[in-house]
């Protein structure tokens, strides 16, 4: 393929690197002239491993050559990469600017251009700048309408400085945000030879993607620091317990717990954290990750009960109210705080969850519902028809047979607000309103 690739930093230099040893014609775009030189020099213009020989390579195989001048990149390419810089502004937004001027220059090369032309945009970019401001942008400096002749992908890219050559030919996935199947299919022709999944998405997911994992992966970082520090006051080797906690595939280093949705609760997560969290105080330690956690899981609450009064209806209908499903466990169920918080403000709520009844509730719950929620019976139905019977809203707490079943059979004018994403597939059925989907 003929490609162009726009900004000589750290992505751009890598990919220019890359694609040109892939057998690929790349023409690096900068507007630092000595980055320009460089490459034409044979050189890599950022010291990264393993980069020095492939630009050395691409120049001296006629494969990659470098320059300032816009228009003579996109001319002589099919496929324009955007690599450059998205730095962040004094009040942290992001500063799109230099992606901007670069699809600026794409798009006035493209006026002088008759063939078509794909643009596909690598720089980490917050959702909908694509759509919003970069295609908008191409319209106007090109002339040309989004579209045949006028192609635009988001491609993000994973790789990590210090790593950088190796991680473009191992990345972890390959992510395409796609305007067209033709013109994703050209990005992942580009990485053919590569052995990673390949993912063909909407630009916006894409977009969302490079956040979700960076901010993850920063998270990983404090977190992990915060164990470690509290580890070190408590005499435990913190990497001894960080090893033992990554061999846990199943609960801890695995998609579980990674789905939006409703606040956690229980019989423990809620009274460990505060546990942990105390104990970092008694060490003089800030752990304002671990100290954030409640906080965020309370927020959620607060989200679920103006999402349900949100609807202007008075009769709400829970279908589940244990804090999980398949369970008859009440304690610091974050659907016992909705309801109360719903019942201060004089909501008609009825429950309907087949797992918890007085009659069998026991022990330790018996005494919880007892302090906390001693009008629980008043509340509870017997049956999913007399909880859709009483109710304008039905809030589908846990991710149920009974929470489908509720969904499916919702009349027309009865809203389905599903917290925890059970009844996402059903989403035609009634008013479905997803808690964040
Ligand atoms: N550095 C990383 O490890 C990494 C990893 C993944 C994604 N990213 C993202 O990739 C993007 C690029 O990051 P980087 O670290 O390579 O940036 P960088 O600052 O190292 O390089 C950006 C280059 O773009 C050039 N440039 C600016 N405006 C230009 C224009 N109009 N035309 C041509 N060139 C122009 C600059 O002169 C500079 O050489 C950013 O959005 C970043 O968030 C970076």
């Amino acid at each position: 393929m003929q490609i162009s690739v726009f900004g000589l930093g750290y992505v751009g230099a890598v990919s220019a690197g890359c694609l040109a040893a892939s057998g690929h014609t790349v023409i690096g775009v900068d507007i630092n002239p000595q980055k320009v030189d460089c490459i034409n020099g044979g050189q890599a213009p950022i010291i990264e491993p393993e980069i020095d020989a492939l630009i050395e390579e691409g120049v001296r195989k006629g494969r990659l050559s470098a320059t300032t001048d816009a228009g003579h990149a996109v001319l002589n390419s099919d496929v324009s990469l955007v690599c450059v810089g998205t730095p962040s502004l004094p009040n942290g937004n992001l500063d799109s600017s230099h992606v901007e001027s670069a699809c600026a220059e794409i798009g006035g090369a493209l006026r002088r251009k008759v063939t078509p032309h794909l643009v596909v945009i690598r720089s980490t970019l917050l959702p909908g700048t694509t759509d919003a401001l970069l295609i908008p942008r191409l319209e106007t400096t090109s002339g040309r309408r989004h579209g045949p002749e006028l192609g635009v992908c988001y491609n993000p890219e994973f790789l990590r400085e210090g790593s950088s050559v190796k991680d473009f030919y191992n990345p972890p996935k390959i992510v395409i945000g796609q305007d067209d199947a033709a013109n994703g299919r050209t990005v992942a022709e580009m990485y053919t030879g590569l052995e990673a999944p390949v993912v063909r998405t909407s630009i916006r997911t894409a977009e969302m993607v490079k956040y979700v994992d960076n901010a993850f992966h920063a998270l990983k970082v404090s977190f992990a620091n915060e164990i470690g520090n509290i580890c070190k006051q408590a005499s435990v080797d913190s990497h001894e317990v960080m090893s033992i906690f990554c061999m846990d595939r199943k609960l801890n280093l695995s998609p579980a717990y990674l789905k939006p949705g409703f606040a956690f609760g229980g019989s423990c997560l809620p009274k460990d954290l505060r546990a942990l969290t105390y104990q970092a105080r008694r060490f003089d330690l800030e752990s304002p990750v671990l100290g954030a956690i409640l906080a965020s899981n309370g927020h959620q609450i607060r989200l679920g009960v103006e999402r349900a009064i949100g609807f202007g209806k008075k009769r709400i209908g829970f279908v589940g109210m244990s804090f999980k499903p398949a369970s008859d466990d009440l304690r610091e169920s974050p659907l016992v705080a909705m309801i109360e918080t719903l019942l201060g403000k004089g909501y008609a709520v009825r429950v309907f969850d087949p797992y918890v009844s007085m009659n069998r509730l026991v022990g330790a719950n018996r005494k919880y519902v007892a302090e906390h929620l001693p009008h629980l019976s008043s509340l509870l139905v017997d049956s999913l028809e007399e909880l859709m019977a009483a109710s304008e809203v039905l809030v589908l707490g846990h991710a149920s047979e009974h929470a489908r079943a509720a969904t499916l059979a919702a009349r027309p004018e009865q809203i389905v607000l599903d917290l925890v994403g059970g009844a996402r597939d059903l989403r035609t059925a009634g008013r479905y309103v997803g808690m964040s989907w």
